[in-house]
């Protein structure tokens, strides 16, 4: 990655020193009722529902019965550690007549057990035991257990696919962001932090704000904006997904002041955007890991939750307290910047439909998410 590190840092003091940025070949018109006709949103979760979709960590489940739940679209989920160290995800919901067998949101059980009437099952997800068994009369035990969901651990991340699909597994569906989400190192990382978030926003806005390489000076212009340099960036299209690069404002600095610059591509921070909804910032202290989730019904909200995972083993009092430090910086800019500003645009968005928004040449990273969701929608046919 290094090498490749050298070139793209090349590529950005070109654009620093020239005023450019990587282009797109045109601008692009995305209408607004994207983000407020429910129609559309159902195509979009059919997307989803066919891909593989990051749902936890692989260290947020170390041990054998280790467990998380999570809502992905609408569905309640069971992610579970297995004996033989797999991964087995299941819906979280009772073969008796549909209760949540398991209601905290982490934790470590032998099994499950239903709290309506005491069904419980084991980790594999099959039925283990019904209380007043003999009373219930005749069925097929055999038959009661979890619904499976297709599960895959790779590279730290666990991916279910709601919908059996015939495509190939999660290696074949990153492509060329395979290599580049293995760098990274998720399977030793645990995580550091996280918030979950409920906002009255279109989930393509809040994507949209995580790679907008366009916005800091302005919005952030008192925090991010202040030390990430607007308006020059590299993109690398990597087919359904892709990666952004800028450039430190300090490299500006230095460029300018003509200074000595030795390792010039620790000046660039990177976003690594997974197709639809994931969104990886690599920082030298901690891992910026986002994932944002649309409302099953309502195009106007979304789900988003924000992890900062970090290497337990690198971790100081020092380390610490300078993550808490980004995370000051990140949860300022998020919550008293962005997403006011994409409750806005939504607000919009869904007072006037029939209007369009513009993504301008310049803004190759945006873009790339509606282009792509565009292709998908296409191939649902
Ligand atoms: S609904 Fe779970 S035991 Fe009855
Ligand atoms: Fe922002």
């Amino acid at each position: 990655m290094k090498i490749e590190l050298d070139t793209i840092y090349g590529r950005i003091v070109d654009h620093l020193r020239n005023g450019t940025t990587d282009a797109a070949a045109g601008v692009l018109e995305v209408p607004a009722h994207h983000f407020t006709d429910p129609g559309h949103l159902a195509r979009e979760l059919a997307v989803f529902r066919r891909l593989p979709l990051a749902v936890a960590t692989s260290r947020e489940i170390p041990d054998s019965g280790s467990f998380v739940t999570r809502d992905i679209l609408g569905i309640p989920l069971l992610i579970v550690r297995q004996k033989d160290g797999g991964v087995g995800v299941f819906r979280n919901m009772c073969r008796h007549r549909g209760g949540k067998v398991e209601q905290e949101e982490k934790g470590r059980k032998p099994f499950f057990v239903c709290a309506y009437h005491g069904w419980s099952f084991a980790r594999d997800g099959s039925l283990r035991g019904i209380p007043f068994d003999e009373q219930y009369g005749a069925f097929d035990r055999g038959c009661r257990n979890l619904f499976a969901v297709e599960a895959e651990e790779r590279h730290g991340l666990i991916w279910a696919r709601l919908e059996a699909s015939e495509d190939g597994g999660v290696a074949d569906f990153l492509g060329e962001a395979d290599e580049r989400l293995a760098a990274y190192g998720i399977d030793g990382l645990t995580v550091f932090m996280e918030q979950k978030i409920d906002l009255a926003i279109n989930w393509k806005l809040v994507m949209d704000g995580a790679i907008d390489v366009l916005h800091p000076q302005f919005l952030h212009a008192e925090g991010v904006g202040k030390l990430i340099q607007t308006g020059a960036a590299v993109w690398l299209d990597l087919g359904r997904h892709g990666q952004s690069y800028s450039a430190r404002k300090r490299l500006a600095r230095k460029l300018k002041a003509g200074e000595p610059i030795e390792a010039g591509w620790r000046y660039l921070t990177g976003n690594l955007m997974i197709f639809p909804n994931m969104s990886v910032i690599p920082t030298p202290d901690h891992l910026e890991h986002w994932t944002v989730w649309p409302h099953l019904t309502d195009p106007g909200r979304c789900h988003v939750h924000i992890r900062f995972l970090t290497d337990p083993e690198r971790l100081t009092d020092e380390v610490a307290a300078r993550i808490n430090r980004s995370w000051e910086i990140l949860r300022q800019a998020a919550t008293e910047e962005d997403f006011p500003m994409e409750e806005m645009i939504q607000a919009n968005a869904a007072a006037m439909p029939g209007a369009d928004f513009l993504y301008g040449a310049n803004e190759v990273p945006t873009q790339h998410l509606h282009i792509q969701m565009a292709r998908e929608l296409a191939a649902l046919g």
